[in-house]
């Protein structure tokens, strides 16, 4: 076997994983300037790493099937279950998938509309005006609630404490994903025990609903996430677990919420500091280009990994053996001068009547574990973004660009996306 690696960095893994904890970004920025388009890292959480910056390498990555690299060990799945998209594998993810696509995608998605729009006008409704507000808190509300709506299908008491619970779930359970050594119960203190009482809480709410799907007499003309888990059969016949159906619920809400509301929080950060771009906004399609232009400037996941699971792997240059995590650097191709012209400058119009490639432009990653809200998120924060225009102005601002500031997973503007706002 001719194991073939990028050069990297020989520092210790705690002092690389450090750096990568202070600064994701810019730690890649200066690793690529180094070594180039690949180079491998040791990382505390995943041990030795092979991180990609390199548009075709990438593509190979995300090609691969799953008897190839697959998701990694230790990811996502360890807070939100075994039963989690991040967890399941193989067959039983390829399952999963055609089950819960049709749910987000296509005709289904319009029927969203009304309940993006919805739940946008309420929470808007007290914003602030002439005075300087964070707006994530705002996209934070609104796209809880609308991911409960599509999942739950419906408003209810559950609904409620699921409303007040997940924000400061996902909050923690974000940050104890990329450090697992918090995680640890220390006799019932600390923040892995918080941890296990949110979960505990929130089991309990879903096995309400689940009884409650499970006797209603209508379960099968209803089209919400929840219905169709409960409904759902393996090819013996048997049904979901109550637990595979609360991490898979756990799952969508999570990933579906936080991202979204991130993005958006950065698509007024970059508006407010380009009045020319903030003017346009009426035309569909130019609003459209824009969002996809924040999401390459400030895309709020910035690495996704596999882990091999074949005796060696070829990708590009390099051969990898059995359990290397490989990474695909988000971040790195959104700044490629030679996928982008000047990448740094924030400009709409290169999206404009074009639709991005997505062998560079990889917000949503790729392949057959590419996200499956891509299509909703996009949705989504295009009726948010076109909503809040159609009611407020946008005051523009000389200030500098907010910092990026990680939550954990996502990377969020520093000052929570500062807005200043004027009804129309
Ligand atoms: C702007 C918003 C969003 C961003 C930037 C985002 C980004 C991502 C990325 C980078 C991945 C990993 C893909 C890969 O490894 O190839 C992912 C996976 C995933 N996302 Fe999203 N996402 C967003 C919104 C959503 C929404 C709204 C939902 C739910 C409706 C969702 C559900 C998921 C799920 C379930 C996975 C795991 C898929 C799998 O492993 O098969 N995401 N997302």
């Amino acid at each position: 076997m001719t194991v073939l690696l990028p050069d990297g960095p020989t520092s210790p893994r705690l002092v690389q994983s450090l750096s990568f904890a202070l600064s994701r970004r810019r730690t890649m920025e200066r690793l690529r300037a180094r070594y180039g388009s690949a180079f491998t890292v040791q990382s505390l959480n995943l041990g030795r790493m092979v991180m990609l910056a390199d548009p075709g390498e990438v593509r190979e990555m995300f090609q691969a099937s799953p008897d190839e690299a697959d998701t990694p060990d230790a990811n996502l799945g360890s807070v939100l279950g075994p039963g989690s998209f991040f967890a399941i594998k193989g067959d039983e993810h390829r399952r999963q998938r055609k089950l819960l696509t049709p749910p987000f995608h296509g005709r289904r998605l319009r029927a969203y509309e009304g309940l993006i729009e919805r739940e946008t006008r309420r929470e808007t409704a007290a914003w602030p005006q002439g005075t300087p507000f964070p707006v994530m808190p705002s996209t934070m509300r609104i796209t809880l609630n609308v991911i409960l709506g599509a999942v739950f299908g419906a408003e209810g008491a559950e609904l409620d404490e699921l409303r007040a619970l997940l924000p400061r779930m996902v909050r923690l359970g974000s940050i104890l994903a990329v450090l697992p050594v918090v995680r640890r119960d220390l006799g019932g203190y600390g923040p892995g025990a918080r941890f296990t009482r949110y979960r505990r809480q929130y089991d309990a709410i879903i096995d309400r609903l689940i009884d409650r799907g499970r006797t209603d007499p209508a379960l099968d003309e209803r089209d919400d996430v929840l219905a169709m888990l409960v409904q759902s059969r393996y090819d013996d016949g048997a049904p979901m677990s109550r637990g595979e159906i609360a991490d898979q619920l756990l799952t969508l809400l999570a990933a579906g919420h936080e991202t979204t509301a991130t993005t958006l929080a950065w698509a007024v950060e970059r508006l407010r500091r380009h009045p020319a771009v903030l003017e346009r906004l009426d035309d569909d399609e130019f609003r459209a280009a824009t969002l996809t232009e924040v999401q390459r400037v400030r895309p709020v996941v910035e690495i996704t990994s596999r882990q091999v699971r074949c005796d060696e792997l070829t990708l590009g240059r390099w051969t990898l053996p059995r359990g290397t995590v490989v990474t695909a650097c988000i971040a790195l191709l959104h700044d490629d001068p030679a996928l982008f012209e000047n990448p740094y400058v924030f400009d709409p119009g290169r999206f404009a009547g074009a639709r991005a490639d997505t062998s560079a432009w990889i917000p949503f990653g790729g392949g057959v574990r590419r996200c499956i809200g891509a299509a909703f998120a996009t949705l989504e924060m295009n009726v948010v973004l076109r909503t809040v225009l159609r009611d407020f102005t946008l005051e523009p601002t000389a200030e500098p660009s907010e910092r990026p500031h990680s939550r954990g997973i996502a990377v969020a503007p520093a000052k929570g996306g500062l807005a200043v706002v004027h009804r129309r």
